[in-house]
């Protein structure tokens, strides 16, 4: 029976969602340059261990706890606190979380806006709107505020729908289609000159450059941003499944979806950049490295597509509104985080709190494009270097060590009894108990000292 609270009818609708949050910006234009810049198949390897003995274990963590409690961070944390100075370290970490949530949100919205004016850009240049292509792509505040009330829009839209009929079937249509968009822009790519040069600089790996400790460091803080850890959101989502769920074949899958969707980008990003400079696009700054993320995806990957004609503008379009489904199935987790908690803890309406809290962070993503040189950084550094890893933490402290070990174990066997007898069972809580914190505190020392 489906609960009153919402919970997703099927599997496959939970993987689509999970996924669809963990897969977003971060993926296909963070994770491939990343991967170029430091040593290409051997960063590979070192993000793909951090992700198993990190990201999925606190993913785990998160998803289990709110199976367990069917309720939002706050209210999750507080069932499984042990007197009142966890209960109230519980809801006060739950608080933080849907408040890092929203500033989260407000500049994925920014960045998602961008997206979407590049897609809409590249269909108007097809459409010989050159005019209209060009303000699209300029770089004005009237531009810039369309296009996040155009994204917190539609944000708002699915979320209003709630659990099934918004969250899960938006994700379980946005999903494959970004799998196809991907999976055709790669195969178009690796057939244009220059691409098997960029392939070459992914594919073949510099231990040198990947093993060094700096850059362990930002593998690891990457792999948990792609998951989306510690805000609440997998928690939440976790929460809308049934007991009947196997929890570590779920977070296993998830996982394993977003890496791939990863390292599939990465065939996609690396060839079109040999590929731009097979046709005359610079892609190394004066020192001889790669140019940045962000130059990359809004400055090389546009000329790319314009030195290619008419079939450019079409790739361009389909590339942008790729980026913008990622970005979409992402940030409607990012809003469910906030919205269920005035539901749950308020007694709001899901429609008021939506309408309110929506609103709230698109007026927040208003206030950062009126001050963009000094908040737009300040707001990602505080988030995702700070906030996540931090939060992630203190999610590990109450699965490892606060909640009773029992009941973490009987919450793990409930929809995978077999899971009683094999290593995974033996190894993981002891794991996040200690090998999760301590690593997290790894990487936030190092944050805090570099
Ligand atoms: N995982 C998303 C990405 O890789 O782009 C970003 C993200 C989504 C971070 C949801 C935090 C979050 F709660």
């Amino acid at each position: 029976m489906a609960s009153a609270r919402g919970e997703f009818s099927s599997r496959f609708g939970f993987i689509m969602a999970a996924a669809g949050s963990a897969v977003g910006l971060g993926n296909i234009w963070g994770f491939p340059t990343q991967a170029a810049s430091n040593g290409g198949a051997a960063f590979l390897l070192v993000y793909l261990l951090l992700a198993f003995i990190l990201a999925y274990p606190v993913l785990m963590a998160e998803i289990i706890i709110g199976r367990h409690a069917h309720a939002n961070a706050v209210g999750a944390l507080q069932q499984i606190a042990r007197g009142p100075f966890t209960r109230r370290a519980g809801a006060l970490t739950g608080r933080v979380g849907l408040v890092v949530a929203s500033f989260i949100l407000s500049f994925y919205a920014i960045v998602a806006g961008w997206m979407i004016a590049h897609c809409l850009s590249s269909l108007a240049s097809l459409a010989g709107a050159a005019e209209v292509a060009e303000w699209l792509t300029s770089f004005s505040f009237g531009r810039n505020a369309s296009f996040v009330v155009v994204f917190m829009l539609l944000t708002i839209g699915i979320i209003a729908e709630g659990v099934h009929d918004g969250i899960e079937r938006w994700s379980s249509r946005l999903m494959p289609m970004l799998l196809v968009t991907l999976g055709s822009l790669v195969l178009y790519v690796l057939t244009l000159d220059g691409a098997m040069e960029g392939l070459a600089v992914y594919l073949l790996p510099d231990f040198s450059a990947a093993l060094s400790p700096q850059l362990i460091i930002n593998a690891l803080g990457s792999a948990f941003f792609s998951l989306s850890l510690g805000v609440g959101t997998m928690l939440i989502y976790g929460s809308y499944l049934n007991d009947q769920e196997n929890l570590p074949l779920l977070g296993g899958l998830v996982t394993g979806l977003d890496i791939s969707i990863a390292v599939l980008a990465g065939f996609l990003v690396l060839p079109a950049m040999y590929v731009a400079l097979h046709n005359g696009v610079e892609i190394f700054n004066s020192a001889g490295e790669l140019i940045s993320e962000d130059t990359l995806i809004f400055l090389v990957l546009p000329e790319l597509f314009t030195s290619m004609g008419l079939a450019g503008a079409f790739l361009s379009a389909l590339f942008f509104f790729l980026m913008s489904i990622a970005a979409l199935t992402s940030s409607i987790s990012m809003l469910e985080v906030p919205v269920a908690y005035a539901i749950e803890e308020h007694g709001s309406s899901r429609r008021s709190a939506v309408v309110l809290i929506g609103g709230v962070i698109t007026g927040l993503s208003l206030l950062i494009l009126l001050n963009f040189e000094a908040l737009f950084g300040l707001v990602i550094t505080a988030t995702t270097r700070y906030g996540q890893p931090l939060l992630g933490f203190v999610f590990c402290i109450y699965a490892g060590w606060i909640w009773r070990r029992d009941a973490l174990l009987a919450e793990l066997r409930k929809g995978s009894p077999e899971i009683a007898g094999t290593l995974f069972w033996r190894i993981w809580p002891w794991h996040v108990r200690l090998v999760c914190p301590l690593l997290i505190l790894g990487i936030f020392a190092q944050n805090l000292l570099g």
